[in-house]
Order: C-alpha cells, then sequence, then structure tokens
C-alpha cells in the first residue's frame, strides 16, 4: 500500500495542473474505510516521534460518522489524509490531538482533519496549497498541500484550511457523492474531447 502511495505521489504530481476529472483507478469507497487506512499506515511515525520525544499524541474519531459511498481513486485520497497528518503531526512538536470528523449534507460528503498545533501564520495559510510553500527549511519538500488540494479538486471536491497560531489548524475538504453513471458519462465527456 505504501508503495502504491509513492507512486500515486508521483503522478498526482504530474496531475496537479490538470483541470478536467481523471477517473483512472476510481471505486466506490466508504470515506471512514480510507482514514483510518491513512491513520493506520502513519501510526508508526506518531509512535516513534512521540516516542523520541517523550510526548503524546491522541487521536479524536469519535465524530467521523457514517456518510455515503464516494467514487474516487482510494490510494489518491489516502494520500491526502497522509499529507494532512503528517503536517498535524510536525505541527505539534509538543504533543496534541489529531481529529477527525466526517458527516454529509445533500450530495456532499463533508471531512475535516484539526490539530491542536502551532497554526499558521496569515501568510502561511493564504499560499498553503501552492507547490513549493514550506516553512521546513530542507525537511520539506512543500508540495503536500498542493498535491493534496489537486487530488480534491480533481475529484469535484474543495479543500479549505482555518488556523490560529498557537491554537492549531484544521482541513476542511467537500467530496461530491456520485454515482457510478456520473463517473462513466464525466469519463465518456473526456474522451469524446
Ligand atoms: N497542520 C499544520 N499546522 C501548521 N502549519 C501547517 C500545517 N499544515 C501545513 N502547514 C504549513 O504549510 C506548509 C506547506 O505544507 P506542505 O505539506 O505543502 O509542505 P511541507 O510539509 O513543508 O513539505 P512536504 O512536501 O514534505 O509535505 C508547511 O511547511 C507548514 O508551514
Ligand atoms: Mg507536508
Amino acid at each position: 500500500m505504501a508503495a502504491d502511495d509513492g507512486v500515486e505521489l508521483s503522478r498526482s504530481m504530474l496531475d496537479f495542473a490538470r483541470t478536467t476529472e481523471d477517473t483512472t483507478g476510481y471505486s466506490s469507497c466508504d470515506i471512514r474505510d480510507l482514514i483510518k487506512q491513512s491513520i493506520d499506515s502513519t501510526m508508526p511515525k506518531w509512535r516513534n516521534m512521540a516516542k523520541a520525544k517523550g510526548i503524546n499524541y491522541h487521536l479524536k474519531s469519535s465524530a467521523v460518522c457514517e456518510v455515503p459511498a464516494i467514487l474516487c481513486n482510494p490510494t489518491k485520497l489516502r494520500l491526502v489524509f497522509v499529507n494532512i497528518i503528517n503536517n498535524a503531526l510536525d505541527a505539534m512538536p509538543e504533543g496534541g490531538t489529531i481529529g477527525f470528523c466526517t458527516w454529509f449534507s445533500g450530495d456532499t460528503v463533508f471531512v475535516t482533519i484539526s490539530d491542536t498545533g502551532e497554526g499558521m501564520t496569515e501568510e502561511v495559510m493564504k499560499y498553503v496549497f501552492d507547490p513549493f510553500i514550506t516553512t521546513k527549511d530542507f525537511l520539506g519538500s512543500g508540495l503536500g498541500m498542493s498535491t493534496a488540494y489537486g487530488i480534491i479538486t480533481g475529484h469535484g471536491g474543495k479543500m479549505e484550511v482555518e488556523s490560529e497560531i498557537g491554537k492549531g489548524s484544521i482541513f476542511s475538504i467537500q467530496l461530491p457523492v456520485s454515482t457510478e453513471v456520473d463517473c462513466a458519462e464525466r469519463s465518456l465527456g473526456r474522451e469524446q474531447k
């Protein structure tokens, strides 16, 4: 799964400037499974960082509620969650809480991922979804959030951030609940162009 996700990262960087939807690898997914798999794959990092620094990270997932299945590329969506989780861990050098919340309204599934970390300045927040924006010097490439943004918009969704210095950050994602028919029509539309 990690190797597949790495391959998908390279593809997603190439996808970044794509404006039409690429439905390759789409399947019907329960977003709660993707969140759980992303948490599981990053858990060694949580444990190692906590152990090395003598700190605690808490996971709050009680607000992860049942939502309709979405048609998506699961590898790409896992990459979005993994990038957000890794940033949250980096932003909490003293430990803290990462919270996940899911709900839906009409034809839209909503996901928020919050942390109780350092937060970001207005300037960083303004450009966080642009490529090569990093405050991590040589430790960060500044591609995590631009890749995530490209993936979410590529799925016909929206991604936003709110943050307050010293309090934490919250990333909000909206994804359309779409049917197999919608997806097939979108693919067909692209082939005909
Ligand atoms: N949860 C967060 N809390 C505080 N700052 C954040 C958070 N998420 C992102 N940022 C800020 O946004 C910048 C860009 O994030 P992004 O994930 O794109 O790049 P990066 O983490 O620096 O490098 P990488 O490409 O390795 O992910 C980060 O360097 C950091 O300053
Ligand atoms: Mg990052």
